[in-house]
């Protein structure tokens, strides 16, 4: 496996694989893998010769420096699982690198619809941060296919969406969220809890799995089933920070016409923050989990 930190040295690389008639997957990552990013490049291996992962925790994405400086980094730990699941090549870039001239003065993508609301009302400016540097790595990388993860639901819509709405010609695939034996969604993140949050945090997929069967069960009562799970949470001493119950495709409330509901949550567990989300389908009996192809 070739590691690269520069970019002009990576587009050679990338130019000879092209000329080879190689094929290109991208699995754009900040690091601290864990099962959730292999199983992306697990995925990307099904879909291209030439798996390229990146490694760059991004600072456009951060709306807080204390949250950027404690992000776990990992490198040699990360390069090391890379090279047991098989990827081609990674990426690793500086914030030098990729913000030569300073991030104020960095060119932005913003997807202004699906990134002002939701996750993105809490944290102004992060799915620009993320577009941003997702559009970054795709001009540089020119992947046929690039991965990410349903865990990030929102981040998913939203990549897709710049994708159509930039002409990209990348096919984005989107992988199941990873889950510890528990129900715990995986996530970079989880390594910060203590020990009791640890125990109490399987709480969060517990109650989405509960406001799942009472939609089954036809309550479209949406507030007050919100108000039941944020009682369950406090109930398991965990602090709950947004839930929504939304059209999956659109993202805006349910309507008459949504066929699929997901729900959306995330909850504090001393200053640890962590997501969920599961889709429904909302007219018949429906068995499916997060259903984020139907994005596509
Ligand atoms: O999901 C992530 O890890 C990041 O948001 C991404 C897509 C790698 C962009 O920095």
């Amino acid at each position: 496996m070739q590691t690269y930190a520069e970019i002009s040295a990576l587009r050679e690389q990338i130019k000879q694989y092209k000329k080879d008639g190689h094929s290109i997957a991208l699995v754009p990552t900040m690091g601290n893998l864990h099962e959730g990013h292999l199983n992306l490049v697990k995925k990307a291996h099904e879909q291209a010769d030439i798996v390229i992962v990146s490694i760059f925790v991004n600072p456009l994405q951060f709306d807080n420096s204390d949250d950027l400086n404690r992000y776990p980094r990992t490198l040699e730990a990360d390069i090391n699982k890379l090279e047991q699941t098989g990827a081609t090549l990674v990426f690793t870039p500086t914030p030098d690198t990729m913000y030569p001239q300073g991030m104020d003065k960095q060119t932005f993508i913003d997807v202004p619809g699906l990134s002002s609301i939701l996750e993105g009302a809490a944290r102004p400016g992060h799915f620009r941060g993320v577009t941003t540097i997702v559009g970054k790595l795709f001009n540089i990388i020119q992947p046929d296919v690039a991965c990410f993860g349903e865990k990030d639901y929102q981040q998913l819509a939203i990549i897709r969406q710049m994708v159509t709405d930039l002409c990209m010609d990348i096919t984005i695939i989107n992988v199941p969220t990873a889950r510890e034996i528990d129900g715990l969604a995986m996530s970079s993140r989880n390594s910060r809890l203590s020990i009791d949050d640890r125990q109490r945090a399987p709480a969060i997929s517990r109650t989405m799995r509960w406001v799942c069967s009472a939609l089954r069960g036809g309550r479209r009562d949406f507030a007050s089933l919100v108000e039941d799970a944020q009682d369950q949470l406090r109930a398991a001493d965990i602090e709950p920070d947004e839930i929504h119950i939304r059209d999956a495709k659109t993202l805006e409330p349910v309507a008459e016409t949504s066929t699929q509901a997901v729900i959306l949550m995330s909850a504090y567990l001393g200053d640890v923050r962590l997501i969920d989300n599961q889709v429904i389908d909302l007219n018949s009996e429906p068995k499916k989990e997060a259903a984020a192809t139907d994005l596509e």
